[in-house]
């Protein structure tokens, strides 16, 4: 099998961590704003496994000489006319990937001024590519949810267009055990990236105390004890659906008072709720720097908190405060809000 070109799309902030779990799979180029640039040797279904990818696609084209006009237009319907697009579909084969779509979805988007729609460019190179492969076209005007189908991607960046096909069926962060879902649950890829950070050792003991719908212990996957706690019912419940089949241990607790002993925990990986969707609750609701003494109390002194935190300034004064260190700190994007994944340990004179 040859090798194949490849484009992962990431959460912004989290694309050095994506191509650091990539590098297991193939040579990195370059990474960009969201973007991981790679060459993976042997193409096989483990490239569908990657978790702190949002998405990867098989690179199909890339154009220069795409200005702002819409006479522009023309050289990616040229591109598309030049393009063996039987041969990039029939490549998703070699990724485990044998389902038979019947539509063909584009998905585009572009940075600076243009004379031209997001959706000009979907169906210049939307329309030509299902008449090449023998199949309807979705397109995404009327905005209807495009059906499954083979779905391409296509960025245009100052001058150039790159459009490139997704491998899996559905997106990577569209994951199956997600059966139960509430406000506040976490993106899977950036769960993972967050595990990649704390980086338990096998064996390790891993908490998660505001586990929600379970996606921090079930991303973790690994040879260690993983525990969800969560102040509210419904949420261990929502975790236990999700959580069905792994072997990630869920209790009821507070998050002000947890039910472990001093110096019980190796990693502590979660988003706290303070955020807009969801309230502290419980002990936390009227003093929630509670959570930084009873995570100081609770980690062993060579253990480490890995957390999603919005307004990371103001909360991390209170973890010093309670006997924290912060040794990193990573800003990331996501649906509009900028909170940072920020490691902790316990402070030096504590350990
Ligand atoms: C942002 S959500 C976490 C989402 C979770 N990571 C997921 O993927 O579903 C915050 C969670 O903290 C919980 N929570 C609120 N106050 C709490 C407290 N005092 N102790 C423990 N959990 C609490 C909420 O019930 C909510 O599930």
């Amino acid at each position: 099998m040859t090798a194949a070109r490849l484009l992962a799309r990431t959460v912004r902030g989290i694309e050095s961590l994506a191509a650091q779990e990539i590098r297991s799979l193939g040579a990195v180029h370059h990474t960009a704003h969201r973007e991981v640039w790679w060459t993976c040797a042997r193409p096989g279904p483990e490239v569908l496994d990657l978790r702190c990818a949002d998405d990867v696609f098989l690179v199909a084209a890339t154009v220069a000489g795409i200005g702002h006009t819409r006479a522009d237009l023309r050289l990616l319907a040229k591109a598309v006319a030049t393009l063996d697009a039987g041969h990039v579909t029939a490549r998703r084969a070699a990724f485990g990937v044998f389902d038979r779509p019947s539509t063909v979805d584009v998905s585009a988007s572009f940075l600076g001024r243009r004379n031209y729609t997001r959706y000009d460019l979907e169906d210049t190179v939307g329309e030509p590519l299902a008449a090449a492969l023998g199949l309807a076209y979705h397109s995404r005007r009327d905005g209807k949810p495009a059906p499954p189908g083979l779905s391409w991607r296509l960025t245009v960046t100052d001058d150039r267009a790159v459009l490139a096909l997704r491998i899996a069926p559905k997106p990577l962060h569209r994951r199956d055990y997600r059966r139960a879902t509430r406000p506040g649950a976490l993106h899977p890829p950036l769960a993972a990236a967050m595990l990649r950070v704390a980086d338990p050792p096998p064996g390790a003991r891993l908490l998660d105390p505001f586990c929600g719908t379970g996606t921090i212990p079930i991303e973790a996957d690994l040879p260690l004890t993983a525990i969800g706690t969560d102040a509210d019912p419904s949420a261990i419940a929502a975790a236990t659906v999700n959580g069905r089949g792994s072997r990630v241990a869920w209790a009821v607790a507070d998050a002000g008072r947890l039910p472990f002993p001093a110096g019980g925990i190796d990693v502590v990986v979660g988003n706290p709720p303070w955020n807009r969707q969801v309230r502290p609750a419980g002990a936390l609701a009227r003093r929630p720097h509670r959570f930084w003494h009873e995570l100081t109390r609770v980690l062993s002194p060579t253990g480490r908190a890995v957390l999603l935190l919005p307004d990371a300034d103001h909360h991390l004064a209170q973890a010093e405060r309670a006997g924290l260190a912060t040794t990193d700190r990573r800003p990331v994007s996501l649906f509009g809000a900028h909170p940072e994944i920020v490691t902790v340990t316990p402070a030096p004179t504590r350990r």
